[in-house]
């Protein structure tokens, strides 16, 4: 909602620190602001240079690790209120021969281009109004950020965020090609970020939410030459704000979670979208199994109240979908009063009360029946697996680590997902530990590295870690460090030269 005077002065004392660039500069924002505010601070300019190297990167590990989140969060002294909105800056970490490449790039969406030509925010976004009132009717966010999540299909690059449809990028030199159009005809254009690919056909499943009176979801299915081969248009029973989904070899699950929306407000102008927001834990959580085969029913599964922020994985194993993911009792980290990931951006630090634990559904299509089992209770969040087994069954996933009362994570851990058994390394207290995207060696789920974004709260810089998958307990095999910090990536994606 507004920006308070206090909160302004706070965020010109951000930005006045933000080119971080400066050791001085940073070192200066880590001893008068909690470090972890460097998250949710700007990275000034576009970089391309050779990082230094501690230890050695692996041989065998040649390609690209492209990262996506907000990169810019401020301008004219008008700063986002919620650290998950920011114009998408793509990173880029080329390993070749023993040496690391650095790049960073904005994405020239429509909106970055038109703000970035007046000097000043211009639209609402999805946590922040426009600067002035008369900008933000009709109150939705307009335009796409392409700041959350990243994928390599149809030969290109692709900046995902949950308004209309991703933009493309050349994966080599990062040059940007325009919105990439996902829907099809008659389709709704309103993309969730995640989108899933099958470990057996290679076909992307993408889902769109439609908000209103009659809401539903359309689920497209793309083969990986980008021809649309299924779409299905569901009603959902409430509306409601998703943000991931699962999807097995004949079934999309949509976990309905306990979030009410009220988009009045929005429309008039006053609230931002996650101001429209409330947790409501006597509605429970609905779990959606949505057939491909459209032919067949939907079926529907009562389920405790949680909100999931993201899925691990699903798979069918004879009658059964086994669904695993990451939830919390309560999203007080993201919505409600004084969220974390608001105060973070005023330069405070406060904490949760709820963390993110793995869970497992076991929904039995037969009995009708849905089981939920606890795999972990630790803090956990950015799940990932094996890249080429998404909707098969896998034994392991990843996950980052913290603190209780901390949604800003210090470690990496490996969980047995059928145990709960974990293997884990925490850089300490003074880390923020990033999405570790896994780069297998082959198709098996022991044999791989982990590549993890970090920041350094002493020296205010960001590094690269990689960790040996199958034992991350041993810690980092090398650091990319880099000469800057970068703000909190979200999501990522590898490209294998090898
Ligand atoms: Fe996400």
């Amino acid at each position: 909602m507004a920006i308070t005077r206090r909160h302004c002065i706070q965020s010109l004392g951000l930005m006045a620190l933000a080119s971080a660039t400066s050791p001085c500069l940073a070192t200066q924002l880590a001893n008068e602001y909690p470090w972890q505010a460097l998250l949710g601070v700007s990275l000034v300019g576009e970089h391309d240079y050779q990082a230094e190297i501690e230890g050695e990167i692996p041989t065998s590990l040649e390609g690209t690790l492209y990262r996506n989140g907000p990169g810019l969060f401020e301008r004219a002294g008008y700063r986002k209120q919620h650290i998950l909105d920011g114009d998408g800056m793509i990173q880029a970490i080329d390993l070749m021969n023993g040496k690391a490449r650095y790049r960073n790039h904005f994405v020239r969406t429509p909106k970055y281009l038109r703000e970035q030509a007046t000097g000043r925010f211009l639209y609402p976004t999805w946590t922040t109004l426009a600067p002035e009132l008369w900008e933000n009717f009709p109150g939705t966010p307009p335009f796409s950020q392409a700041g959350v999540t990243t994928y390599l299909m149809d030969g290109i690059l692709t900046a995902h965020d949950e308004v209309g449809q991703p933009f493309a990028l050349n994966p080599d030199s990062l040059e940007d090609m325009g919105q990439h159009r996902i829907s099809p005809k008659g389709g709704a254009i309103y993309l969730k970020a995640h989108a899933k690919q099958s470990g057996t056909t290679g076909n992307w499943t993408f889902i769109s939410w439609s908000h209103g009176l009659a809401p539903s979801v359309d689920i497209i299915v793309r083969s990986p030459n980008g021809r649309v081969i299924d779409h299905r248009k569901v009603s959902m029973p409430r509306d409601c704000y998703i943000h991931d989904f699962f999807a097995t070899e004949h079934f999309t699950i949509i976990d309905l979670h306990a979030i009410e929306f009220n988009p009045l407000p929005m429309l008039a102008g006053l609230y931002s979208f996650t101001d429209c927001l409330k947790w409501s834990p006597a509605l429970g959580n609905q779990i959606i199994v949505i057939p491909r085969d459209s032919g067949q029913p939907v079926k529907f599964f009562p389920a405790p109240a949680r909100f999931m922020w993201h899925s691990f994985n699903a798979w069918e194993k004879g009658s059964e979908i086994i669904a695993d993911f990451i939830a919390y009792d309560a999203p007080d980290h993201f919505i409600g009063k004084d969220p974390q990931m608001k105060a973070i951006m005023q330069g405070r630090c406060t904490r949760t009360y709820h963390s993110g634990m793995a869970y497992r559904y076991i929904i039995n299509l037969q009995r009708a029946t849905l089981r939920e089992e606890l795999i972990t209770d630790g803090n956990i969040e950015f799940p990932i697996i094996h890249p080429k087994l998404g909707g098969l069954a896998c034994q392991f996933g990843y996950a980052t680590f913290g603190a209780p009362g901390q949604f800003f994570h210090s470690g990496i851990t490996r969980i047995d997902l059928n145990t709960g058994a974990q293997d884990q390394y925490d850089f300490g207290e003074k880390v923020h530990v990033g999405e570790a995207i896994y780069v297998p060696e082959g198709m098996s789920e022991n044999r791989g590295f982990l590549l993890s974004m970090a920041l350094n709260g002493d020296t205010g810089k960001s590094f690269i870690a990689i960790l040996n998958a199958t034992h991350v307990s041993a810690g980092p095999l090398a650091l990319i460090h880099l000469r800057h910090h970068t703000p909190l990536s979200f999501h990522g994606t590898w490209s294998d030269k090898r």
